[in-house]
């Protein structure tokens, strides 16, 4: 794997390769030494033109116990704002040596520019890109689903016949964009849920099955229901009901939660507001994976980042 840009394109079998890496990784984090020797040497750039809390630091606690150097970057306080290009950014960067770079940018298809401009030689992992994708956080979702349903036995499986339900602000997610490419391509069903106004225009070529009634689709009895984060900065009031509406209509409580059949999950990406499309008890309570998948999202990036500077895997056509 040279770079990781999407997951559109991602092959079944790679994708499995990376959680059965992660499984092994994930290992390695319960013992009392956490470090691995492997990549020794390499150095990994956090590129960061956009806030993170989970994706920048689980990336840097991940190089970090591979013992990998980093240098972080933050947009902020940096010469971007001076008027520096990501072209100059970006070889500023390689010219310290940078091995990979972990890019989350605003603008949809910036990691893409970066890997295939030529400007870098340095391995291009895709942090999030505009509304398009975030290719780690369905990897990491994906390996939480996995572990939660097949356990101990859940190396080289896929997800095959797994109903996932993703709710809310469909329209400026890349997290379910990459969700819905990653599991489907894992065979997992997935249906959207929204208000018509949060719903992209070219959602009747994407993988999933549209709703718009939240308690209907828990009637359906998912097996995870996946909750996004409603972008109230990228809002206009075309899109969005009042916050009372909304969390009234599609927002995740207590009582929903206890309509949803057993052993099935609650799922956020995070950053989570609380009250709006998930209500605490929702949030804290014992169905809710949310920690567990930030704990996951550090073996998936000990695994991206190993498979990228370190490791070798065939690949082969994608599926379907
Ligand atoms: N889920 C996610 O990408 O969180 P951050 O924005 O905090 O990285």
């Amino acid at each position: 794997m040279r770079h990781l840009l999407d997951t559109k394109t991602l092959t079944r079998s790679d994708a499995i390769g990376i959680l059965d890496v992660a499984e092994d990784m994930a290992a390695t984090q319960q013992r009392e030494v956490k470090k691995l020797p492997t990549l020794r040497g390499k150095t990994v750039v956090n590129l960061f033109f956009e806030d993170s809390t989970r994706t920048r630091i689980s990336f840097e606690a991940a190089a970090k116990r591979l013992s990998a150097d980093v240098i972080n970057f933050s947009a902020k306080g940096s010469s971007v704002s001076k008027g520096e290009s990501l072209q100059d950014t970006a070889q500023t960067l390689q010219a310290m040596g940078a091995d990979a770079v972990v890019i989350r940018h605003g603008a949809s298809g910036a990691p893409r520019t970066l890997a295939t401009s030529g400007w870098i030689t340095a391995g291009v992992i895709n942090a999030g890109d505009g509304t398009h994708e975030h290719p780690t956080q369905a990897l990491l979702d994906a390996f939480t689903l996995r572990k939660r349903t097949f356990g101990d036995a859940s190396r080289g499986r896929d997800l095959e016949g797994l109903r996932v339900t993703i709710v809310g602000d469909i329209l400026h997610s890349r997290v379910a964009r990459s969700n819905v490419w990653l599991l489907t391509t894992l065979g997992a069903e997935v249906t959207l849920v929204a208000p018509p106004t949060l719903v992209p225009q070219d959602v009747s070529a994407w993988p999933a099955t549209i709703r718009y009634d939240l308690d209907e689709a828990i009637a359906a009895e998912p097996d995870a229901v996946m909750m996004l984060r409603i972008q109230l900065e990228r809002m206009n009031a075309a899109y969005f009901p009042t916050e009372r509406e909304y969390s009234r209509t599609w927002g995740l409580d207590a009582e929903r939660v206890s309509r949803l059949p057993a052993g099935s999950i609650v799922m956020h990406p995070g950053p989570m507001n609380r009250g709006l499309e998930i209500s605490a008890e929702a949030a804290d309570s014992p169905r809710s994976t949310v920690l567990e998948q930030v704990t996951n999202g550090v073996s998936v990036r000990m695994a991206v980042l190993y498979l990228l500077m370190a490791g070798e895997r065939p690949t082969d056509e994608k599926e379907g």
